[in-house]
């Protein structure tokens, strides 16, 4: 009985060490190390090699080390047989909100822009907007966009979101599937991207939806790549349909050198730190959704095959 951890992007000392912590007795592998391959029974993964998954004759359950699962279904070989779980984590949530609010007040009060004012020893004030007369967007109701559109409304935002399914909140109206779409996006001066990746929302930031924002919009996309149209983003900033963007995520992690957003006046690039899933915070549920896998109990935080998310 063993868990494979796969994950080659960061050291993973943290994540044995948290893991450990709850029960010192598990026995815990990094792939490629992995010994025999008939005693892995629990996955932890996050951009695994594709076509690996279906290797392993006793796994039992995979978990996404993180809140996205798009990694998993990417893969044409991932075996659908075996349940998967995903992170749910208030820390993730708070980082999260704590960061996307952060983005809304460098663009409403140009706070980076003094920073460079300050750079050329020039005092000079720039227009400004408060919350209040702020709408903010959010795509993607989720355990993330719900926490970030509380969070803004106890600010003073006006807080609307979009989502799959009909959601009663107090401090957000929320606007329901396709035909809803236009209505909503008419309405966000600021638009934020908390949509799960999949088949329907790739590419789904892109011109024809810009051209439905209202003037001078500002787009914080802090979910995948794969949602943004780039040439489409750059397009509508030279229109001066789109202010600018702030941008946590890419298509090609680490952004190429020679990619155009680098250079961009009106782009803020950000290396995929929004919100990064805390080893100590998470481990809990990673041993928790273990022993329910080795028991044959349903997981927590399991995500639908059918829709992705
Ligand atoms: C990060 O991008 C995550 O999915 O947790």
């Amino acid at each position: 009985m063993a868990i494979l951890i796969i994950c080659d992007d960061r050291d993973l000392t943290p994540w044995i060490n948290a893991l450990k912590a709850i029960d010192h007795n598990i026995d815990i592998r990094i792939y490629p190390e992995e010994g025999d391959i008939k005693e892995i029974e629990f996955i932890i993964c996050w951009k695994h090699p594709y076509g690996i998954l279906k290797r392993y004759p006793n796994l039992k359950a995979i978990t996404s080390l993180g809140a996205g699962v798009d990694h998993l279904f990417a893969d044409p070989d991932l075996p659908l047989n075996i349940p998967i779980a995903r992170i749910v984590d208030p820390e993730l949530a708070q980082a999260m909100s704590e960061f996307v609010i952060g983005l809304i007040f460098n663009h409403i009060r140009s706070l980076s822009d003094y920073i460079q004012l300050q750079k050329q020893k020039t005092w000079k004030s720039k227009p400004f907007n408060i919350a209040r007369n702020v709408r903010v967007g959010i795509m993607g109701m989720g355990i993330l966009g719900t926490d970030l559109a509380r969070k803004l409304s106890v600010i003073g935002f006006q807080v609307s979101g979009w989502a799959q399914s009909k959601k009663e909140l107090e401090f957000a109206q929320v606007y329901v599937g396709d035909s809803d779409l236009p209505a909503f996006l008419s309405g966000s001066n600021i638009l934020v991207c908390l949509l799960p990746l999949t088949p329907k929302t790739k590419n789904i930031l892109n011109k024809k939806l810009f051209e439905q924002l209202p003037d001078q919009a500002y787009l914080i996309n802090v979910a995948r790549g794969g949602h943004l149209v780039d040439e489409d983003l750059m397009e509508m900033i030279d229109r001066k349909k789109i202010a600018g963007a702030g941008l946590d995520v890419f298509r090609q992690e680490p952004l190429p050198l020679d990619h155009p957003f680098w250079e961009h006046p009106s782009i803020s690039i950000f290396p995929h730190i929004a919100s990064i899933t805390n080893p100590i915070s998470v481990a809990p549920q990673i041993i928790d959704n273990y022993k329910r896998a080795l028991r044959g109990q349903p997981l927590l935080n399991k995500v639908s095959v059918d829709s992705g998310y």
